[in-house]
This record gives C-alpha cells, sequence and structure tokens, in this order.
C-alpha cells in the first residue's frame, strides 16, 4: 500500500521562508556537462583485460541464414571470440512484454540490420572491421516492409484494438457535412547524442555487473539475467546518466546489454559494447509511423458529430512496445475534443524492419495528429478560422467531459490557456498579415496555426506507476538520495534533490543524488510517460519525511525543554527550530546520530486513482492531464519548397512547476524536437529494405539554425488539481505535440496557393519535397507520379512518400 506522509507533521517551511521547490536551479551536472567532466558509460575509466565487442548485422530484410562462415573474422588481428544465439546460456530473448525479440538471430534474420553475432576484440577498431569480414549465405524470404503492406497481409505484432462510443457510423451519414481522408505520418530516430552502450564485468560467484546507458535498469537486469540462466540477484545494473534516451533507451539497450554482458560470461573478463552510430541506427527501432484513414460527419458550425478513424503503425519484426504504443495512440485521438460518437481502430503492422519502439509522447502524439488534421479538414471546408473550430469542439468543464476510454476530464484549463495564448501572441491580428501578405506575394506565402495539446499523464498499465527511494543523511549533515529513476538530462535527479531539500529544511548544495542502481532500488519502473519526477519525487518524499518526523521528535525532546513538541519543530536555513532552540541541521544530525536514531530511510509511492482495462480500453489510465498550446508562423517557398518557422509562440501547463528553468527547457527541447520530426526527419528505407537514412548526414535533425526566429516559451500559471508532488505536473513528453502548429501553419501557407479553397494533400514530415509536392496538388495540377522532369526527381510515388518506391 502506499506510505501517505504522516499527517502530524506541518509543511516543512512556510513556503516563501525557505522553499527548495518551485524555484529555478540549474542542473545538478549543469557544470559537469559544459566542462566535460560529466561521466557517461563510455567514460567509465576501464578494468584491466577489458576487451570490445561489435555486432555482425543482416543485410537481408527476410532471410534464412544458411551459413555464416566466421573464418576471415577469426583471422583479423586483435579478435579473441565470436559468439552466435548458440552461446547463449539461458533464453535468447529481449522482448520486454512480448517474447519475440531474439537477442541475436537464430536461423532467420528479420530485418536488414538485426544483430547475428558477437565478434570480441581487444580493440573497439579491430572487433568491428572483423564484424564486416563474416561471409554470410542467406535464402532470401519475402518482407513486408511498410504499415500498409503489413494490413494488407494482416500481419500484426498484437491483435487489432478497437475503441468505440455511441454510432459514428450513423452520425457520420445523418450529419450535414462530410469530410473523408487518408494521410501518413513518418518515423522518428531518437538521436540520442550518447549512442546505445553497455560495459559488463562478470562479479564473484556467477555475479554481473552491467553499466548501461537505459532508462530501465530493472528491466535491463532481468533481460540480463533471463539470458544468463542466473536469478535476478546475481546481476547488478547501474546508470549514473544517459546522454539522451528520448524513449529509445527504454527497452532497446536491453540488446546491449545482454550482448555485453553474454561475451563478459563466457569470456570471465570485462567486455565493452558501443555501437556507432550507423549501426545503433541500423539496429535500434524508433518512433512509429502511422497511415491513416478517416472520416467524420459535421455541422455547419463546425463541431464533429461522428467520426471514425483507422491507424495503422509500422511496429517492424517484433512486439516490443508496440501494443502500449498503440494504447497511447488510441486514448489520444481525442486530445483535446469532445467527441460524442467515435471509433477508433490500432492495428500494429508486423514488418519486416527495425522493432519501433517509444518515443517522446509513446503514441500519444501519434493519435492526436490524426484528429488535428481532421478539424484542419473541416475549418477549410467551411471556410471557418481553424482557431474557432478548435475552440468550438474542445472538451466541456462540466459537460461534454469525458474521454472515449471512461475518463472524466476533471482539471480542464484548455479554454482559459488557448485565450491567454491567442492574446499573447496577437493571433488574430497576425493571421490578418498573413492573409494580407499572401495577397500579395504569388511566391512566398505564408502560414499561421494554434493547436491545443491535452495529454495523460501516467503509465496506462497501472502497476508501474510505483516508485521507491532511499535518503541517508550522514553524520556531516550532508545528504545522500537514489531513487529508481533514471538521470537522461531531463533534470529529475535535480528536482528530486530538490525535493529532498524541501523537505529537510536544507539547501540544495547540501543534497547529492546518485547513479541509479538495481541493488539499491529494485523493481523500477522505466523513466518514461513523463513519470519520472510525479513517482520518484513523491518516494524520495516519502523517505525524507519520515527522516523529518525522526529528527522532530528527537529535536522537541533534546532542544525543545519538554514544551515543544515535534509536531512544531522547523525545518529551514539548515537550522532546526525547537521552541527558542535554533540549531544548525549538522549539529542536530550529529547529536541524533550519537542518540542512535536512524538517519537513513527507504520510502515508497503509488500513484492513486487509477484503473484501466485493457481488453476493454476502459478506466482512468491517467492521473490527470498536461495541457498546452502552440502558436506558429511560417513561410514557404512555392518554387523550391523550403520553409522557415518565423516566429513560435509556446504556452504551457506544468501545474505549479518544481523548477521553471528546466521546465522552460524541456518545453523548447520538445518544440524543437517534434518540429524535426513533422518537417525535416525523414526515415527512408530502400525497396530491399534496407534503411538509408542512418547518420546525420542523410537524416537530418534540427539545428540551432532550424529554431524558430523568435521563440517565446511561457509556463500557464497553474497548480494541479490532483496532489502530485508539489502540485507540479509532468512535462517530459507533452511538449512534443505543441510543433503541431508548425505542420498545420505549413498546410495553411500551401493552402494559400489556391485561396483556401482545397486541403491541401500534405503528409508528415513536411519535407520540402512534400510541400512542392501538396503547392502542386492544390494549383490543381495532378500529383506527380512519373518523375519526368529534374526538378521532380526526388518525388516519390504519389501518396506514399514515406516508404520505400
Ligand atoms: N529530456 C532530455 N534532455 N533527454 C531525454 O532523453 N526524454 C524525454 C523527456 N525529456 C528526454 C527528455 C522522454 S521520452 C521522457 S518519457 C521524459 O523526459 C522522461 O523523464 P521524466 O519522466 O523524468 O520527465
Ligand atoms: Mo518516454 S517515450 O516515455 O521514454
Amino acid at each position: 500500500m502506499n506510505q501517505q506522509a504522516e499527517p502530524f507533521l506541518k509543511e516543512p517551511v512556510d513556503a516563501a521562508e525557505f522553499a527548495q521547490v518551485h524555484v529555478s536551479r540549474p542542473h545538478e551536472s549543469a557544470h559537469l556537462h559544459v566542462s566535460g567532466r560529466a561521466t557517461y558509460t563510455d567514460d567509465i575509466p576501464l578494468l584491466a583485460g577489458t576487451l570490445h565487442a561489435a555486432l555482425g548485422l543482416a543485410e537481408k530484410a527476410h532471410a534464412k541464414i544458411v551459413s555464416i562462415a566466421f573464418d576471415k573474422v577469426r583471422a583479423t588481428p586483435g579478435v579473441v571470440a565470436v559468439f552466435t544465439a548458440e552461446d547463449i546460456p539461458g533464453v535468447n530473448d529481449c522482448g520486454p512484454i512480448v517474447h519475440d525479440d531474439p537477442v541475436l538471430a537464430d536461423g532467420v534474420v528479420q530485418y536488414a540490420g538485426q544483430p547475428m553475432f558477437i565478434v570480441v576484440a581487444t580493440s573497439h577498431e579491430a572487433a568491428r572491421l572483423a564484424a564486416r569480414r563474416a561471409e554470410v549465405v542467406y535464402e532470401e524470404l519475402p518482407a513486408v516492409l511498410t504499415a500498409q503492406q503489413a494490413r494488407a497481409a494482416q500481419q500484426y505484432v498484437v491483435p487489432p484494438m478497437k475503441l468505440a462510443r455511441g454510432d459514428s457510423g450513423a452520425k457520420i451519414a445523418r450529419a450535414a457535412h462530410h469530410v473523408a481522408g487518408e494521410m501518413t505520418l513518418g518515423g522518428q530516430e531518437q538521436f540520442y547524442l550518447e549512442g546505445q552502450i553497455a560495459y559488463a564485468a562478470p562479479k564473484d560467484d556467477d555475479g554481473m555487473h552491467v553499466w548501461c546507458s537505459t532508462q530501465h535498469p530493472s528491466e535491463m537486469q532481468h533481460l540480463v539475467a533471463h539470458m544468463l540462466g542466473v536469478p535476478s540477484h546475481n546481476v547488478l545494473v547501474e546508470c549514473r546518466r544517459m546522454g539522451g534516451g528520448f524513449g529509445g533507451k527504454e527497452s532497446q539497450s536491453g540488446l546491449f546489454a545482454c550482448c555485453a554482458a553474454l561475451a563478459a560470461w563466457k569470456l570471465l573478463c570485462p567486455v565493452k559494447l558501443r555501437p556507432d552510430r550507423d549501426d545503433d541506427m541500423m539496429i535500434t527501432g524508433k518512433r512509429h509511423d502511422f497511415h491513416y484513414t478517416y472520416e467524420a460527419g459535421y455541422s455547419d458550425d463546425g463541431l464533429i458529430e461522428g467520426v471514425a478513424v483507422d491507424m495503422t503503425s509500422r511496429c517492424g519484426f517484433s512486439a516490443d512496445l508496440s501494443g502500449p504504443v498503440m494504447t497511447r495512440a488510441v486514448c489520444h485521438f481525442d486530445n483535446a475534443y469532445w467527441l460524442p460518437d467515435v471509433s477508433i481502430a490500432g492495428f500494429c503492422g508486423k514488418t519486416n524492419t527495425q522493432s519501433n519502439t517509444a518515443f517522446r509522447g509513446f503514441g500519444g502524439p501519434q493519435g492526436a495528429f490524426a484528429i488535428e488534421y481532421i478539424i484542419d479538414d473541416v475549418a477549410r471546408n467551411l471556410g471557418l478560422d481553424p482557431l474557432e473550430v478548435r475552440r468550438r469542439n474542445l472538451y466541456g468543464k462540466t459537460h461534454n467531459n469525458v474521454t472515449p476510454y471512461g475518463q472524466t476530464v476533471e482539471d480542464n484549463v484548455i479554454h482559459e490557456l488557448i485565450d491567454e495564448l491567442a492574446a499573447s501572441s496577437d493571433y488574430r491580428a497576425r493571421r490578418e498579415a498573413v492573409r494580407a501578405f499572401n495577397a500579395r506575394n504569388a511566391v512566398l506565402k505564408k502560414g499561421i496555426a494554434l493547436t491545443p495539446v491535452k495529454f495523460g499523464i501516467a503509465f496506462n498499465v497501472t502497476h508501474f506507476n510505483q516508485a521507491g527511494a532511499l535518503v541517508h543523511i550522514y553524520t556531516d549533515g550532508s545528504v545522500l538520495v537514489n531513487h529508481g529513476g533514471t538521470e537522461m538530462g531531463q533534470g529529475l535527479n535535480t528536482k528530486v534533490a530538490q525535493v529532498v531539500a524541501h523537505e529537510l529544511g536544507v539547501s540544495f548544495a547540501r543534497v547529492r543524488v546518485t547513479a541509479t542502481d538495481t541493488s539499491k532500488v529494485a523493481n523500477t519502473s522505466a523513466t518514461a510517460a513523463s513519470t519520472g519526477s510525479d513517482l520518484n519525487g513523491k518516494a524520495a518524499q516519502d523517505a525524507a519525511h519520515q527522516l523529518r518526523a525522526r529528527l522532530a521528535a528527537f529535536a522537541a525532546e533534546r532542544y525543545g525543554a519538554g514544551s515543544v513538541s515535534a509536531a512544531d519543530v522547523r525545518f529551514a536555513n539548515d537550522t532546526v527550530v525547537a521552541g527558542d532552540a535554533v540549531v544548525p541541521f549538522d549539529e542536530v544530525v550529529a547529536k541524533a546520530y550519537l542518540a542512535r536514531v536512524q538517519l537513513w530511510s527507504d520510502g515508497f509511492y503509488a500513484t492513486p486513482k487509477l484503473h484501466w482495462d485493457q481488453a476493454k480500453l476502459q478506466g482512468r489510465p491517467f492521473f490527470y492531464y498536461a495541457y498546452g498550446a502552440a502558436v506558429s508562423e511560417v513561410v514557404i517557398d512555392t518554387l523550391t519548397g523550403e520553409m522557415r518557422v518565423l516566429r513560435a509562440d509556446a504556452l504551457h501547463d506544468v501545474g505549479a512547476s518544481l523548477n521553471p528553468a528546466i521546465d522552460v527547457g524541456q518545453v523548447e527541447g520538445a518544440f524543437v524536437q517534434g518540429m524535426g520530426w513533422l518537417t525535416t526527419e525523414e526515415l527512408w528505407w530502400k525497396p530491399d529494405g534496407k534503411l538509408m537514412t542512418h547518420a546525420p548526414s542523410t537524416y537530418k535533425i534540427p539545428t540551432v539554425n532550424d529554431m524558430p526566429a523568435d521563440f517565446r516559451v511561457q509556463l500557464f500559471k497553474n497548480r494541479n488539481a490532483e496532489e502530485s508532488i508539489h502540485r507540479s505536473k509532468a512535462v517530459g513528453e507533452p511538449p512534443l505535440l505543441l510543433p503541431f502548429s508548425v505542420f498545420f501553419a505549413i498546410r495553411d501557407a500551401v493552402a494559400a496557393v489556391s485561396d483556401y479553397k482545397t486541403n491541401p494533400p500534405l503528409n508528415a514530415p513536411a519535407t520540402a519535397e512534400e510541400i512542392l509536392k501538396a503547392v502542386r496538388a492544390v494549383r490543381g495540377g495532378a500529383v506527380a507520379r512519373v518523375a519526368s522532369t529534374a526538378s521532380t526527381a526526388s518525388e516519390s510515388a504519389a501518396g506514399t512518400p514515406h516508404e520505400a518506391v
């Protein structure tokens, strides 16, 4: 059960007096990040005898492995050993949910890039070189590459999902107006700056210590134990920090942890596995790309009366997290809108490509994108301002406020948030100015859009919503915190340290957070679903609260002269105040130690109120919602397809922010990352299934020059209606949806070409090619199927820009 804070203690301080939360603080490692002294997994000093591993990757999308000759591999100077699936002592699987994910391909390869063997050598270079020298004989099998092909073949990694309320078919048929269409939304490479990496060292009595860049140390522990055939207590997984994870290290760090551990187990020496960027991108899964078809019926006012959407995701060869990603997509199709009669179908297409996985938003962005697209269509069909149509369809505050999955939206602030943003960004006047500009300019066209976000916070899977922490106070008054969350740059450790400092009334500098370690806090959940500070902040607060209670009881007795109760002892300013006595915190701690008071404690938290029926897709999957909205203004060149974001204004709800500076950073980062996804980041597979965009030379993430020229991020003044950690809200993922405004501003600009008469058939990402294609389509020329001239040579076949052609 949830150990809630003991009720008899008051707030640690008068908030204004000594607040360690709701204040901006630099990231706890900022001084290390900027000086190159932050220790990432690859920076850990090597143990004597360390060897280096590289993976041998499949060249075919789907094939039987007839034979592999390793003679040339073994003959490469420095090579020590080669391991294949046969060498795995336990189970050859690193699937997080469904066990369909071999660590090393066994007999058959299911995507180009799949690891088939491990080469271990005395140097990183020797291992990589040797891995390329295997001679593999394949017998090719038919490959299915795209979501639509998988759908046609009814080939799924998990069974299809359907969520329906009311009778959308009848409502659509009866509505005054109809719209129907289809579009695609591209995938996205996580592009963490630090790549996947694991370093494994055998320990005493069949133990294994694995340092791994991972969002989920406990999962790595289980996978390694399973793969080696040993109990979990033999395996220790540790991660001080990641150079970014973005979902890509939630499950998929498992393959690297397992391969390093297998080699270390077999050779009884430390082994490091650090794939280079191209191998990382060839091996690991990405954000799921989606294909949609939709149909909606709406009134003269633009009210959606019935809507049906059919979503198919490209999952890759194994299930990985594709089921939960689709569940979140299904639960975010509504975004901020009341959809009375709705039908949402989700299909998880099994393809011979990388196994797609978590990426910031975890399917939520893919779900919400579809309804935004539909509303954009509706507005243009009616000649209304899309913002007006959005407003009319928003969830009500007290009525029309039940989601299709049965959760009531109780904390709705989207109306006032949009009003505030529309005013502060001068939306109306700028929209007029954009129209005036477009009337004067034939080549350059501007567009503007305001889009809202409502994002559910909690893991859909109820039992993941728990966390543990340990807080130690040493006799000199310094504090050490360990919790189950992982630091990936998002500032989780900073926030947890703030919470603990606040609880104990000590300065931030007194608190240190240590590496996540499966031998300290057990059975942790992934740091994911944006819940890191919600869960671990509460768990650490629980631990710190127990310590404060013990110290308060001690101080009341020691310093209170019998007249002060524990509940009246105050902790602030690095002092403990008991009646008239004001004693330095470290002195109280030292004296408490001598009095044999336990100066360390564990803490635990389980998010209340959650329940979820996955079979029926009904319940209360989310503790609360985070809201936001953004306005973006863009200009496109209708001759080249070039696009610039001229200005972006974001207003985002993080409740009562634990650390406004970090939260603004998260909003800015998510905005630019989402903008990259929707504009320049295009994954492209050759017809034979080989990913060609596997390095920054061909895969274009945004640079600082792609930032909106004028970028204004504000936090919305709010506090969480639910009793979250200091009434803050999760911030990691929700703002990734804010740059929908960029995409729909581009669509608005393209529509200007036909004087807003047609809905541009724009798919995401809206690359220059995609913009040009949409411009051509709305001009009335057929979308070019045949690439006959130089200027169209780069266009892919109509309607399928993201698939192999
Ligand atoms: N911010 C940075 N700098 N690096 C990251 O890898 N991951 C995002 C988000 N923000 C990420 C990030 C993702 S996908 C999630 S789920 C959350 O951070 C996880 O951390 P939190 O729950 O502590 O917010
Ligand atoms: Mo984030 S996609 O939940 O790791």
